[in-house]
């Protein structure tokens, strides 16, 4: 176990990294207790750690590697020169991980961190799906299990979906979109293509930003004049509507960082906006927000023991003939999201 003065160093540089805002001190503490330790291992077994943007505050001040949204983390575990990758985040994005890196061991410390968009469609339905639109390409959110990402012809994330799509409108005219709904409506309306004609959606919703009201945006706007409201793709149109900006989580940080105004709400899950306060502490926020279960299932003590010695479930494995089929799709993301088109 680290000495006294080794974890109050610690405690410091986490205060530092921005968790004095949001920690008491003893919770500081603790917390630099389990990150030494875990920094440590993590030497020991070469090991990175991924963290997404959405994951708790002291997971991102105190042990990520890489963080980011959906689309960046896919690309620095993609490069990543370790033996292996712990996954801070849900399962779909450690499945990912593991498909674009299938020699390397990828650990996920939280095995049930699942997606209710991953979990709204499987491959039968994807399959029938193909059968009644042939020849319409499959256009896939990332938030998918393994085996759908297989079936499908491209990947998207909220950083790429309406580049990608515009992009492959131009050689097609009708284009399976799976399996947000309320993403599908969001980006015929933005690329002014027909919903349920030209783009077909599927009937998945994300659990946390499909409650996000209209009513609750009008109340807000009146309560703080002046601020801007920001959400994620996966609230309701009507929400989007109402909003200043939509966009991934990378994006509306990068919003944040380039604006100047009185304050700002996060319409989004709970942890942009910790990271938000920890990265900008000369702004506003405006706290309105919702927990997602599956991405608050990660603490720093599931992290020690997964590195220390993994239980079943949390070594993530993708079959190789799946691997090699979602690799090509998400590949194909990676190809048309970089390239000038
Ligand atoms: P981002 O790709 O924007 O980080 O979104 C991931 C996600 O799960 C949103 O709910
Ligand atoms: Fe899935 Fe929504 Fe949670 Fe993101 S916030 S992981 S889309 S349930």
């Amino acid at each position: 176990m680290p000495g006294r003065h080794a974890v109050e160093a610690e405690a410091r540089r986490l205060e530092k990294a921005g968790l004095k805002l949001l920690c008491a001190a003893q919770d500081i503490r603790a917390a630099a207790a389990l990150t030494l330790e875990i920094n440590r291992l993590k030497k020991l077994r070469n090991a990175v750690l991924a963290v997404h943007v959405y994951q708790r505050p002291e997971l991102l001040a105190g042990v990520a590697d890489f963080t980011g949204d959906s689309y960046q983390l896919a690309k620095d575990c993609q490069s990543a020169k370790a033996d292996t990758i712990v996954f801070c985040g849900v399962r779909f994005m450690a499945e990912t991980a593991k498909i674009l890196n299938p020699e390397k061991r990828v650990l996920l410390p939280a095995p049930d961190a699942g997606c209710s968009l991953s979990d709204s469609i499987t491959v039968a339905q994807v399959r029938a799906l193909k059968k009644k639109h042939p020849g319409a390409p499959v256009v896939t959110y990332i938030n998918t299990t393994a085996e759908v990402k297989a079936e499908s012809d491209c990947i998207v994330t909220s950083a790429n979906a309406a580049k990608i799509l515009r992009v492959l409108f131009k050689k097609h005219k009708k284009i399976i979109f799976l399996p947000d709904r309320l993403m599908a409506a969001n980006l015929a309306a933005e690329l002014g293509v027909k919903l349920g004609k030209d783009l077909i959606p599927w009937n998945g919703a994300c659990e946390v930003h499909e409650r996000f009201s209209p009513a609750v945006a009008a109340h807000y706007r009146k309560a703080y004049p002046g601020a801007k409201i920001l959400t994620h793709p996966e609230a309701r149109p009507e929400f989007v509507a109402q909003a200043d900006y939509s966009g991934g989580t990378s994006a509306m940080l990068d919003y944040v960082r380039t604006h100047k105004a009185p304050a700002y709400l996060l319409v989004t899950e709970c942890g942009l906006g910790e990271l938000a306060r920890m990265r900008f502490p000369g702004k506003n926020f405006v706290p309105l927000c919702r927990i997602c279960s599956h991405m608050k299932l990660t603490a720093l003590e599931n992290v020690l023991q997964a590195l220390k010695k993994p239980q079943a479930g949390q070594t993530v494995e993708v079959d190789a003939k799946t691997a090699v089929k979602a690799a090509a799709a998400v590949r194909k993301m990676f190809e048309i999201a970089e390239s000038g088109e």
